[in-house]
């Protein structure tokens, strides 16, 4: 399928997907049955990221209200030279790429000062990473590209070792930011498990801000965020034969301030029983009932960076633009 001998194609691999493996038949949809057993009732984020759910996401990043985006572009427009500079050439691999905008400022600081390097875009989303591959080769020629279709776990799992001289790992966007504090705490074991000594690892984190930013970035006057978190039904509908009407929720999004979290619901708006079939799953709602779809954690310069060294991630350096909105964290693996 795949022609090495053919620098100018780029790759695409598909992860062994959890569900084929012979052990975990049983565990398919495992997580939506535990999540909706829950109180409140919780359904993955990981859900939001069907081929739909990805482009509504694409969407969201070019609000006004949302923040994130282009605040964490600046930092990267002005920083990504002296990214370069520390790390010097490498490898670099991505988890959550998606359609790999913000990382074209990357991209050209590493095509400046070395003409081939490597990407290994990681995404569960197979169509945004296909054309976005598609894109990255004509714009960069001698770009090495190899996508793994999968999800975080499946990454981290099954990434091989790297033939380049060092790998740098990154997460952008403060998507580490929907991780409850233990998976948090295991993901970044696992990250400083899979990297080796002297590799590096960039981490983006929205930051702790006013709680009228925050709820209106979650919130756009648009409607799009409810329609990124309403597609999760769609999304399941389609994976479990689920029979949600979307028409009976409603998108919600709060900051808890003790917690310093956004938490983003889907509200039953009546009281109703809905089944997934391909689960043998009925669940049912009250009126008002609340379902937990995504919390998006807000950070602490500080906290993090003695988190990360916790977890031999030694700190280089901290990026953060003039209103300290967002920050991104260099670090380097020291076992
Ligand atoms: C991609 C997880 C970082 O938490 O801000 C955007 C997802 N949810 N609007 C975030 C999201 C609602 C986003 N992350």
């Amino acid at each position: 399928m795949l022609n090495p001998t053919q620098p100018e194609h780029f790759q695409i691999e598909y992860l062994e997907p959890l569900e084929t493996r012979k052990d975990s038949k049983k565990s398919w949809g495992q997580d939506i049955k535990e999540g909706l057993s829950q109180r409140p009732k919780t359904i993955p984020a990981k859900y939001f990221y069907d081929d739909q759910g990805s482009q509504l996401f694409e969407q969201i990043c070019e609000l006004p209200e949302y923040y994130p985006t282009r605040t964490e572009a600046s930092i990267l427009r002005q920083y990504a030279e002296e990214i370069v500079q520390i790390t010097g050439i490498c490898e670099l691999v991505e988890l959550g790429s998606g359609s790999s905008t913000k990382t074209r400022l990357l991209l050209d600081a590493y095509h400046q000062e070395n003409e081939v390097f490597k990407y290994m875009p990681i995404d569960v989303s197979a169509g945004i990473l296909k054309e976005s591959a598609i894109q990255l080769k004509q714009d960069y020629n001698s770009l090495q590209i190899k996508g793994l279709v999968g999800t975080y776990e499946q990454a981290l799992t099954q990434l091989k070792p790297s033939a380049w001289p060092a790998r740098m790992l990154f997460f952008l966007g403060s998507s580490i930011g929907n991780f409850s504090e233990s998976d948090y705490d295991n993901f970044l074991n696992k990250i400083a498990e899979v990297l080796e000594n002297g590799d590096y690892f960039l981490l983006g984190i929205d930051l702790q801000k006013p709680k009228s930013t925050l709820e209106a970035a979650y919130n756009d006057s648009q409607g799009v965020t409810a329609a990124f978190n309403l597609n999760m039904l769609t999304h399941l509908n389609n994976k479990f034969e689920g029979n949600f009407d979307i028409d009976n929720f409603k998108h919600e999004a709060i900051y808890n301030q003790d917690k310093k979290q956004i938490e983003m619901y889907l509200l039953s708006e009546k009281e109703q029983e809905i089944s997934l079939k391909k689960l043998e799953l009925k669940v049912k709602l009250q009126k008002g009932e609340k379902i937990l779809t995504e919390i998006s954690r807000k950070f602490d310069v500080e906290k993090t960076k003695d988190k990360l060294e916790s977890k031999q991630l030694k700190n280089l350096k901290v990026f953060t633009d003039e209103n300290q909105w967002f920050a991104l964290i260099l670090c380097q693996v020291v076992k």
